[in-house]
């Protein structure tokens, strides 16, 4: 019988998630189809019950049902648990178990880049949802500091403060953020500010900024924000938010199939959808 997957948000209709997954499923040879499901908040659990009562052998989760999902499932992964945020469910012989491929999807992509990234020195711009999975999954992988600069200070505080993973951190604010600037070979922007339609502002000033640094930004839309342009500006490696897209979506395939998909081919087809050419 064919399987059914999905991804369950609002607003959903210009997801790239479907073509996604469906190409690989072409590719892999696998009997199964994606489809994106508008489900309004109030909602979510007549959702999550007729997903299982359907059958769904396992699906995505996005905007604004991260959080709200979690005491919806019958398991949560000790990485979502921490992170408190579910983007990939897995139907595991009629159980719904959540995960957070976000951060290790970020993790994954780093490595492309910057091979030792372990070793170096990171600054997280921002304390929201994406920079918690971020921050967890790199201080699970090993990095021995990251540091964040964000706009409220107490939200730094408190994403440090519940990480159960061994790791050292300052909380700066934007001055000492640019003062210190140049110790950090590893900055990452995860905050909305540079997206579509803002694209002319940038969180941080980059005067200080090492030309040995990577400087990576989870925004895709547009490719090259201003703080990216930025970096270029002073010789910097850069890296755009194709990267964790592609990576959280293919730790989700891999989690529902076996498989670890072809990441090029994910991208080059989510390059097709976004209407670019290049990183
Ligand atoms: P997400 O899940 O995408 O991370 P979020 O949890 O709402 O979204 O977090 C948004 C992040 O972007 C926060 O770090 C937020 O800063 P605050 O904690 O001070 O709110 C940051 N952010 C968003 N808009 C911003 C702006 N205009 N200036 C500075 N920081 C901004």
């Amino acid at each position: 019988m064919k399987k059914m997957f999905g991804v369950i948000g609002d607003p959903i209709a210009h997801s790239m998630s479907p073509a996604m997954h469906n190409d690989l499923f072409a590719l892999y040879d696998i009997d199964a189809s994606y489809l994106p499901f508008r489900v309004l908040k109030d909602d979510l659990e007549d959702a999550v019950k007729g997903l299982k009562a359907l059958g769904a052998s396992g699906f995505n989760v996005t905007i604004p049902h991260k959080t709200k999902i979690m005491p919806l499932l019958d398991k949560i992964d000790p990485l979502a648990e921490a992170i408190g945020a579910v983007n990939t469910v897995k139907n595991e012989n009629g159980l719904f178990t959540g995960y957070n491929t976000d951060g290790p999807g970020f993790v994954k992509g780093l490595e492309g880049h910057a091979a030792d990234f372990k070793e170096r020195s990171a600054l997280i711009i921002g304390a929201g949802g994406a920079a918690r999975a971020i921050y967890f999954s790199m201080a699970k992988a090993g990095v021995k500091r990251i540091d964040i600069f964000n706009r409220t200070l107490e939200k730094a505080e408190e994403l440090v403060a519940t990480c159960p993973y061994q790791v050292q951190s300052r909380i700066l604010d934007r001055a000492n953020a640019e003062r210190l600037l140049g110790e950090y070979q590893l900055i990452i922007q995860t905050t909305s500010i540079g997206m579509v339609p803002e694209v002319d502002i940038s969180p941080l000033s980059l005067g200080n900024l090492s030309s040995q640094a990577l400087v990576s930004d989870i925004i895709y839309n547009p490719l090259k924000t201003k703080i990216l342009k930025d970096a270029a500006l002073n010789e910097a490696a850069t890296q755009n938010g194709i990267d964790m897209f592609v990576y959280q979506g293919a730790i989700a395939f891999e989690k529902w199939t076996g498989i670890f998909p072809d990441t090029q081919r994910m991208k080059a087809n989510v390059l097709r959808h976004l209407g670019g050419f290049s990183c």
